[in-house]
């Protein structure tokens, strides 16, 4: 039985800050950003919008009532939670009117918690063919104003309905995981900023997709000559880059440059978003999707997974028939050009705002956010969540 994605979609906020303007204002050379880092544009979140709005927003946009029906399971990937026990994926159940008769989980390690949640999808749906599984991917990255990590936020989700006989990729069953106990980045109960030890960070990343490939390699008996394209968990759009590059003179000239198009069309959305943590790589994988009018039904694409800490995962999908037809490309354009640019100042302004944490009662406005689902406000510790379109 073919197991895999039959539908995916991402959702953003509706604005963003230029990278080039925030160079300027931080005395940097633009360059740096933009070439060294290779971001052009940053989601900002305005407070009316949290890991579960905008997990909801993603998901609404791809759901019909009889996925609404199917879905017996859904898995939130994140490291942006709203509360230490209830999970996020209780919250994004209820807004979308999904069938009661589900599990609703939140999975945790760091940028890998989706991917964890897709291969239980996977194992669900090997046991109850006819279920279908939602799993989300959804954060908001901040590192601080003026830090170094500042040039490497976002905010975004991934929204994934992972079936059998899957329209758009079946994931194939060997795929090879590896964790070991690294401070790379991490952020305290204490923090609503993460901490990171950016160049440890770098080498971690680079080193475990080194180490994954290779056994990769070995179990499966297949090189980068069967893949199509290999697309990266990206914290910022050179980080992929880093790591295949070593990798790549495995291959003849052809395939590397097949291997290096595709894996810059794969960094096209996550440049102008910048670091959604658990959504990231697939947010490539859309931008690849989406953006590669070449990519033929057959095609295997690889896919690697990062989360700091860490745990790293290669896995692999082959185009389905006819996969386009369940992209939603017009759609995903739309969302990303009809954004609001901020100002620095603004963006400041916005990141510096925090909802109360001594119990006290805020109303947010939400008629400024397009969203459909927002945060309307906190109240008895209580938050209130608003699905406009109900
Ligand atoms: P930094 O120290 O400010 O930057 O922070 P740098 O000095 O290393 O420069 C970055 C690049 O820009 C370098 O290129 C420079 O040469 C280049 P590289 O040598 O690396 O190829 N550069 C220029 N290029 C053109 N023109 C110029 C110029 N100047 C410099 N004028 C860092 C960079 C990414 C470390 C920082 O932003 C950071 O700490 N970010 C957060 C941590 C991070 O993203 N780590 C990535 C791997 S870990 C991961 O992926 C997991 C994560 O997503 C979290 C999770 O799992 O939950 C983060």
């Amino acid at each position: 039985m073919k197991i895999g994605i039959d539908k995916i979609g991402f959702y953003a906020p509706h604005l963003y800050l230029d990278m080039t303007k925030l160079a300027e204002t931080r005395n940097v050379d633009p360059d740096k950003f933009t070439i060294g880092i290779g971001q052009e544009k940053m989601a900002v979140p305005p407070m009316t919008q949290d890991a579960v709005t905008l997990a909801a927003n993603a998901a609404l946009k791809i759901l019909d009532e009889a996925d609404k029906q199917a879905i017996d399971f859904v898995i939130f990937g994140t490291e942006t939670g709203v509360d230490s026990s209830k999970s996020a994926a209780v919250y994004v159940h209820e807004l979308l009117g999904l069938n009661p008769y589900a599990r609703a989980i939140e999975v945790k390690q760091a940028c890998y918690g989706a991917t964890a949640g897709i291969q239980m999808a996977k194992g669900h749906i090997a046991m109850n063919p006819e279920s279908k599984v939602l799993v989300l991917g959804s954060d908001i990255a901040r590192y601080g104003l003026s830090t170094p990590g500042e040039a490497t936020q976002g905010a975004g989700a991934a929204a994934l309905l992972i079936s059998a006989d899957p329209h758009i990729m079946a994931l194939e069953d060997e795929s090879v995981y590896f964790t070991a106990d690294v401070m790379d980045f991490w952020r305290p109960v204490y923090s609503d900023e993460a901490f990171a030890d950016g160049k440890l960070s770098n080498e971690q990343y680079i080193a475990f997709f080194s180490e994954i490939w290779s056994r990769y390699k070995e179990k499966s008996g297949l090189d980068l000559k069967d893949f199509e394209a290999i697309t990266f968990h990206l914290p910022y759009t050179k980080m992929g880059k880093k790591a295949l590059k070593p990798v790549l003179e495995e291959a003849d000239a052809n395939i590397q440059e097949r291997l290096k198009t595709n894996y810059q069309v794969s960094t096209g959305y996550n440049r102008i978003i910048g670091n959604v943590y658990t959504g990231s790589l697939y947010l490539s994988l859309l931008s690849l999707l989406e953006q590669q009018n070449d990519l033929e039904a057959g095609s295997r694409i690889g896919m690697f997974s990062y989360g700091s800490g860490a745990v790293g995962e290669f896995f692999t999908g082959i185009l389905q028939d006819g996969f386009r037809e369940h992209l939603q490309v017009k759609q995903h354009h739309d969302m990303f050009t009809s954004r609001k640019e901020v100002t620095v100042p603004e963006y400041e302004a916005i990141f510096e705002e925090k909802l109360p944490t001594d119990g006290s009662t805020i109303k947010l406005d939400i008629n400024n956010d397009p969203a459909a689902i927002c945060l309307g406000g906190i109240s008895d510790d209580k938050r209130q969540y608003v699905n406009k379109l109900q």
